[in-house]
């Protein structure tokens, strides 16, 4: 291929779009539902990646953490295996045209749409305090981050299901006003660990927000803390490992160790067979505890270099702005705006 022909299959490849809250510590649910799948992404695809600080402030935060873990959900990409120069790596406020489109569709989304989401029922009763407009638009800004880039697919887990169809919805009823305008997404939700449970009630998913410390296994989390806390799951009474009904603990764990190991439920279920609980939990620890070793010393590097991040943060921004700022001026035009050349 010369390079024309290179920039061509380039132009051809399906964009993805996807982003995490830098709000509180990442857990593995987020790495195997999420950026660990990322990373087998980044040839095939033309990838964004974003640290959704915008979001992040619809619950209130404090802003030395907020700041410190933006850093660090961008070290975590690229501890993870993310390639700054194969994938756009970057940080939601720094490309202005999130909130501009964020706008522009808002006034094509209905009330009654917004009040149905599930996750503002959640969240204003868990801030009741503060139920703030932005808590309300929160899935609008979140079209609009799909929306710009123009994104065929968009790896969600099921719980931003609600949310993904609404950006299509928005999509697909500008399109129809203003003429063919955005890429209607879909969604890419991966085959395996879509759903990671809590340790400490498995019938709960794992939160990043969980205020038990015991329930969730953070990517950063220390090697003897993890092991600690799988040695803690809570599970049932029974004493066989097997994945079946009314074994919730258990099946999380087997999912989890399936997910690190690659190794299927029968063959979790013979390598354990008259072995305890015990054993087990051991197990799926010192495995969960080996796998992020190297992507916590990663990450501890990387934290050290904030001029490094501050460079990838920078480089982001302007590759995302440039693919932004098109959409953007298209929206404008069709909507009716003045615009200067
Ligand atoms: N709302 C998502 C979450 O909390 C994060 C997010 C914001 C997102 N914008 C996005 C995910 C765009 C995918 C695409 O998990």
């Amino acid at each position: 291929m010369d390079s024309v022909e290179k920039k061509e299959s380039a132009e051809r490849k399906k964009t993805i779009f996807s982003g995490v809250q830098p709000s509180g510590n990442l857990t593995i649910g987020n790495y195997i539902g999420a950026i660990r799948n990322w990373t087998l992404l980044q040839n095939e695809y033309n990838c964004i990646y974003c640290v959704v600080d915008m979001h992040a402030i619809t619950v209130r935060q404090i802003p030395a953490e907020l700041r410190r873990r933006t850093y660090e959900t961008l070290a975590i990409y690229i501890a993870a295996g993310l390639d700054p120069e194969k994938n756009i790596l970057f940080v939601q406020s720094h490309v202005p045209a999130h909130a501009v489109l964020s706008w522009d569709l808002g006034c094509f989304t209905m009330f009654g749409e917004l009040s149905r989401m599930t996750q503002f029922k959640d969240k204003s009763q868990k801030n009741a305090d503060n139920i703030n407009a932005g808590l309300f638009t929160y899935p609008v800004l979140m079209a609009a981050d799909i929306l710009l880039y123009q994104a065929d697919l968009v790896p969600v887990g099921l719980d931003q299901k609600q949310h993904l169809e609404l950006a299509r919805d928005i999509a697909v009823r500008f399109n129809n006003t203003f003429g063919d305008t955005f890429t209607v997404p879909d969604g890419y939700i991966p085959k395996t660990g879509m759903k990671i449970m809590s340790l400490a009630d498995p019938s709960k998913k794992m939160s990043k927000s969980d205020s038990n410390p015991n329930a969730s296994v953070g990517i950063l989390d220390g090697y003897d803390d993890i092991i600690r806390k799988f040695r803690r799951a809570v599970t049932d009474s029974d004493t066989v490992v097997r994945y079946a009904d009314g074994k919730d603990g258990i099946n999380n764990l087997m999912t989890i160790y399936s997910c690190f190991t690659g190794k299927s439920f029968e063959e979790i279920e013979k390598e354990f067979d008259g072995k305890g609980y015990g054993d087990f939990k051991s197990a799926v620890g010192e495995t969960v505890a080996d796998s992020l070793k190297p992507l916590r010393e990663k990450f501890t590097a990387l934290m050290k270099d904030k001029a490094y991040l501050e460079d990838i943060m920078r480089m982001g921004a302007e590759n995302a702005s440039r693919i932004a700022a098109r959409t953007v001026s298209k929206v404008h035009r069709k909507l009716g705006f003045a615009q200067l050349k």
